[in-house]
């Protein structure tokens, strides 16, 4: 049977004084296999202590976000075949690492919290659902999508250097969508929060974020949407 080399970061801060890269050769048990089955491979029989997220094993939860061959991407849907060997594995860049490929997202999910990702709406609550018009529906597409598993945000080099401060691509693509939405009426306020050098404004247009999300959405042009309202507002 053929095999695959893995390189894979390893650090316990219970036990390791520093990371360090481990290799491992796992066999191509089936056509069409993920990383995500390769990682499992390991863990279920070589070596039970690597540690990983994984939920469902599709591209929906955005558990398995991490750094293979130096881009961000799902564990899951990211083909072995094709990748180039040994395959490098390490966990999602600039985030405080928990365990091996486990990183600490508390942060990322403060700056989603912080764009208000809720309807906010001044209207009686209807009986059934709030409608909307079938176009009103389509303006969503291409951001309510976002599993937020972090791959763009933390591919940002602007996050990298001002994560504090900087939302980041997917908490601006979220606020984004809820200013798209046609049942929501918070958008002056929302545009209030976001109007900031560094909330907003610390974008650059590197469009890595772009390049990394595995829904193929595009967080820039979110971004530059709403720099766009801002400005029309001002007018
Ligand atoms: Fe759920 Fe990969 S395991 S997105």
């Amino acid at each position: 049977m053929n095999t695959i080399t893995l390189n894979i970061y390893r650090y316990n801060p219970e036990q390791d004084d520093r990371p360090y890269m481990q290799s491992f050769e796992v066999p191509i048990e089936k056509q069409g296999m993920k990383l995500l089955d390769a990682l499992n491979y390991i863990k279920w029989n070589l070596d039970g202590s690597l540690t990983y997220r994984r939920s469902c094993g599709e591209g929906v939860c955005g558990s398995d976000g991490m750094n293979i061959n130096g881009v961000n991407g799902l564990g899951c849907i990211t083909p072995i075949e094709g990748l180039k060997q040994p395959i490098v594995v390490r966990p999602l860049p600039s985030m405080q690492v928990v365990r091996d490929l486990v990183v600490d997202t508390t942060h990322f999910f403060d700056q989603y919290k912080q764009v208000k990702p809720w309807l906010q709406s001044n209207t009686p609550r209807p009986e059934h659902e709030r409608l909307q018009t079938p176009a009103e529906r389509t303006e969503l597409d291409g951001s309510y999508e976002c599993i937020l598993c972090g791959c763009c945000t933390t591919s940002c080099p602007s996050w990298w250097w001002n994560g504090d401060r900087f939302l980041g691509p997917a908490a601006l693509l979220q606020a984004n969508r809820w200013l798209k939405d046609s049942r929501d009426d918070a958008a002056g306020e929302r545009l209030d929060a976001l109007e900031d050098s560094f909330k907003l404004y610390r974008c650059h247009q590197i469009m890595n974020c772009m390049e990394a999300c595995p829904k193929e959405l595009n967080p820039t042009k979110a971004i530059n949407d709403i720099k766009r309202s801002l400005a029309k507002r001002k007018i």
